[in-house]
């Protein structure tokens, strides 16, 4: 019997993955190598946007002709699955099994059910253990970086937001947990992490997040750790310290803004002005120089005037994000933000968000081009030479490298090199090893 996982959405949702994938091999189920050779196939799914949903629905309709063929049980699970529950059997009937993101250790019991023959089987509950997922069991991608859950769900409340809705209320792994899983991953030759959750910057499993990060750090031969994602108001002097000084800890913060308006982040819920954001990004100081920083951006949100958009590209001007990730707003069912008038037009919405990319785009540019001339450390991330002749290399910044490398020699996957950057374009990094 063979599975396919297909993942759409964030790095939470690339993690679950690996830990569901786990789960069926433990039942002896094997890997497809694509929906032609499944037995069971499980669509992992993101519903952060309406667009994310519409890709999730294309799947299905491919997969209603498949099962036409021949046998083959269909599962929803990840973000839809948690938002819609049963209402997914009544729209999408070809699905066999739902599975909820607080009930992954079901996974195993909702196949052999499905299996023997019963209809819209399902499972949404909130087991309070779901964060405590067996870390051996985790069937981690073949990638130079591993993925750690620390913290699950959010317990703020931003008004456009499905996730509170699809992650439930936070959850916070034991640091010892996370430490002993840490050890074990440099000891399967990992050397460098991701710490997870949706609000890392809450984490209070028996210490502060900073003191995670330093305890985390002492892990030998760990290289770097990365964390993701983090509220501005949870983002304390302590953590800037920790990312200033730990050696371990990346030179890269993603810190989510959303806008440069204060009226519109007061009806988004952001619990910030943006004053307040900027005396946070303070915090770093000095180091600000060396660490990179991103954010997301949400235009159009109801009630957006052009003078607030104004305020979201003065504020883009003003901090200089190394990158960002910018979106129109996307109605979610069942958020507060619905019943805010939205009368802008769909097309000033894009162009709104077509000058903030292209402003990005600059920024990125340059700050690509400030690296121009360094010498540093990349991990390397391809196993051979790309199309292009290039080998794939990250920095501590979250760059892209593309290494010229000579002909011949082969680099370790996974490991440091140390490189010297010899140009940059909007996306990537060039570089050749030092
Ligand atoms: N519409 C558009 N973008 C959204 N995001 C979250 N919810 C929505 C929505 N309803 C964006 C935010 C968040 C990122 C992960 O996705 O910018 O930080
Ligand atoms: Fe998508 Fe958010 Fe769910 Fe991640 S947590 S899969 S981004 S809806």
């Amino acid at each position: 019997m063979k599975y396919l996982i297909e993942t759409w959405g964030c790095q939470m949702n690339d993690h679950d993955s690996e830990k569901l994938a786990g789960l069926m091999e433990k039942e002896g189920f094997q890997a497809a190598e694509g929906v032609e050779d499944a037995d069971v196939v499980l669509l992992n799914t993101c519903s952060i946007r309406e667009k994310a949903v519409n890709k999730v629905y294309t799947e299905l309709g491919r997969l209603r002709e498949e099962k036409k063929r021949r046998p083959l049980l269909v599962g929803v699970t990840g973000c839809l699955a948690q938002q819609e529950k049963a209402g997914l059997f009544r729209r999408a009937p070809q699905i066999d099994f739902v599975l909820g993101t607080m009930a992954l250790q079901q996974l195993p019991r909702l196949v052999e059910e499905a299996r023997a023959g019963k209809a819209r089987v399902m499972d949404t509950g909130d087991y309070p253990d779901n964060h405590l997922f067996p870390p051996e069991t985790t069937l981690r991608h073949s990638t130079a970086k591993a993925l750690v859950t620390i913290i699950e769900g959010c317990n703020h409340a931003c008004t456009y937001c499905i996730v509170p809705t699809t992650r439930g209320v936070e959850r916070h792994r034991p640091w010892k947990d996370v430490v002993a899983e840490v050890e074990d991953l440099v000891a399967m030759g990992f050397r460098e992490v991701e710490l997870l959750g949706q609000n890392v910057n809450s984490y209070l499993g028996g210490c502060t997040f900073a003191q995670l990060l330093d305890r985390v750090a002492e892990v030998e031969g760990l290289e770097w750790i990365r964390f993701t994602t983090s509220h501005p108001m949870n983002f304390t002097e302590e953590l800037a310290r920790t990312l200033a000084t730990n050696s371990k800890v990346a030179p890269f913060l993603h810190l989510p803004v959303q806008s440069g308006s204060d009226a519109v982040l007061r009806r988004m819920r952001r619990e910030y002005t943006v004053e307040q954001y900027l005396e946070r990004l303070a915090y770093l100081g000095g180091a600000r120089e060396r660490i990179h920083l991103s954010t997301d951006f949400i235009v159009g949100f109801p009630g957006e005037t052009e003078a607030d958009f104004e305020d979201t590209l003065a504020l883009l001007e003003r901090v200089r994000y190394d990158q960002s990730f910018s979106f129109v707003y996307s109605p979610r069912p069942g958020t507060p933000a619905l019943r805010l008038a939205d009368d802008l037009p769909q097309a000033e919405k894009s162009r709104r968000l077509t000058r903030l990319q292209a402003r990005q785009t600059e920024l990125t540019l340059e700050s690509n081009q400030r690296m121009v001339g360094r010498s540093l450390k990349a991990r390397v991330e391809s196993k051979g030479a790309l199309d292009g002749g290039h080998w794939l290399a990250r920095t501590g910044e979250w760059k892209n490298v593309h290494l010229a490398v000579p002909e011949g020699r082969r680099l370790p996957f996974g490991e440091l090199v140390d490189i010297r950057v010899t140009g940059a374009g909007p996306h990537f990094l060039r570089g050749e090893l030092a």
